[in-house]
C-alpha cells in the first residue's frame, strides 16, 4: 500500500478540456476490442455519445416496489423509449419480450435484501450473461464500507476479468450506504476505484462539484436518479449532470413512479440527447402527458 502520509487531494482536473486520448465516441474505450466497442455503441448512441438507461432492477433487493408491481404492464411499454434496459436475469427471462430489441445491462451481483445489511457476495454466471446476449453487466462497489468494500471490489474485478474474456463491458455501480458521505470527494473516489478496477462504465450520483467526479473518471459516467422528485426537478438533475460531464442517466424511480412514465422518459431522452433545457423538457412532459 502507498504511504498514506501527505496524501493530497486532487486539484487540477483540467475542467472544460476534452480527454486527449479518445477517438472513439465513448470515453476511455479507444483501446478496447471490437466486441466491447460494439456493445458499448449499442448503449451509447454513436451520434450523441449519450444514453438513457432505464433501471428497473430494484426488485432484487426491494421486492415489488411502487411502479414495479407489474413489469409487464409498467415497464414493457416504456422500453421503446429507452436506449438500454437495466434489470436482473429473472425479470429479463420471465417478463421482457426478446423482440424489444434493446441492449441490456444485466444486474450481475446479488446477496442481500433491504431487510438486512448491505451485502453483495454473489456474482451470476458469465454464461448467463452470454446466453442473454447482454451488452453490459452491472456490479456494485461499496467503497468505504468496512465489511463490504473488499468483497464488492473483488466482485467487480472478477466480473471485469470475465467480461474482458468475452467482450462484455462492466458497469461499476457506486453504493450509497447509510454511513457514506454523498459528496464529490466520495463519488470521485468511488467512481475512480470502479474504473481502475476494470469498469468500462460507472454509475454514480449527481452532487455539487460533479464536474470533478466526471473529469477524473476515465470512463463514461451515468447517473442514478435516486428517490422520486417532482418531474421538473428530475429533468433539472439530468440537464445539470449532462452539462457537468455525465454521458447519460440510468434512472428508475423518477421514470416509473412518475404520474406519466412514458412522457417522462421521452422528456428525459430529449434533455439528454437533444440538449433541451429543463423548462423545455418539462413543457414536453406536460404536452405528452395530456
Ligand atoms: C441500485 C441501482 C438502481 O438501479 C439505481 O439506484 C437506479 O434507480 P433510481 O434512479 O431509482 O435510483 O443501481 O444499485
Amino acid at each position: 500500500m502507498a504511504d498514506m502520509d501527505d496524501l493530497r487531494e486532487g486539484v487540477n482536473f483540467g475542467l472544460g478540456q476534452a480527454s486527449q486520448l479518445d477517438n472513439f465516441h465513448i470515453k476511455g474505450a479507444s483501446n478496447l476490442g471490437w466486441g466491447m466497442k460494439d456493445r458499448l455503441s449499442r448503449i451509447f448512441n454513436p451520434k450523441t455519445g449519450r444514453s438513457v438507461m432505464l433501471a428497473f432492477d430494484h426488485g432484487f433487493i426491494m421486492g415489488p416496489t411502487s411502479g414495479l408491481e407489474r413489469i409487464d404492464l409498467n415497464i414493457v411499454p416504456l422500453t421503446e423509449y429507452a436506449d438500454c434496459l437495466m434489470c436482473t436475469r429473472g425479470i429479463l427471462q420471465s417478463t421482457i419480450p426478446a423482440n424489444v430489441n434493446k441492449p441490456v445491462c444485466l444486474r450481475a451481483d446479488a446477496g442481500t435484501t433491504i431487510l438486512t445489511e448491505l451485502n453483495r457476495n454473489v456474482v451470476i454466471d458469465i454464461e448467463d450473461a452470454i446466453r442473454f446476449n447482454v451488452s453490459a453487466m452491472a456490479v456494485m462497489v461499496a467503497a468505504g464500507d468496512g465489511e463490504m468494500e473488499a468483497i464488492t471490489i473483488s466482485n467487480l474485478t472478477r466480473t471485469a476479468d470475465l467480461g474482458n474474456r468475452y467482450g462484455i463491458p462492466v458497469m461499476g455501480v457506486t453504493a450509497v450506504g447509510k454511513q457514506m458521505a454523498r459528496d464529490s470527494r466520495y463519488f470521485s473516489l468511488a467512481s475512480r476505484v470502479c474504473a481502475e478496477n476494470g469498469a468500462t462504465i460507472v454509475k454514480t450520483y449527481y452532487c455539487d462539484g460533479f464536474e470533478k467526479v466526471a473529469a477524473s473518471c476515465p470512463v463514461p459516467i451515468v447517473i442514478a436518479g435516486g428517490k422520486k422528485l417532482p418531474e421538473k426537478e428530475a429533468l433539472e438533475l439530468c440537464y445539470n449532470a449532462i452539462n457537468d460531464g455525465a454521458a447519460g442517466v440510468d434512472m428508475g424511480r423518477n421514470v416509473f413512479q412518475s404520474e406519466a412514465p412514458a412522457a417522462m422518459i421521452q422528456a428525459i431522452h430529449a434533455v439528454v440527447h437533444n440538449n433541451l433545457t429543463p423548462d423545455q423538457g418539462y413543457e414536453m412532459f406536460l404536452d405528452l402527458s395530456k
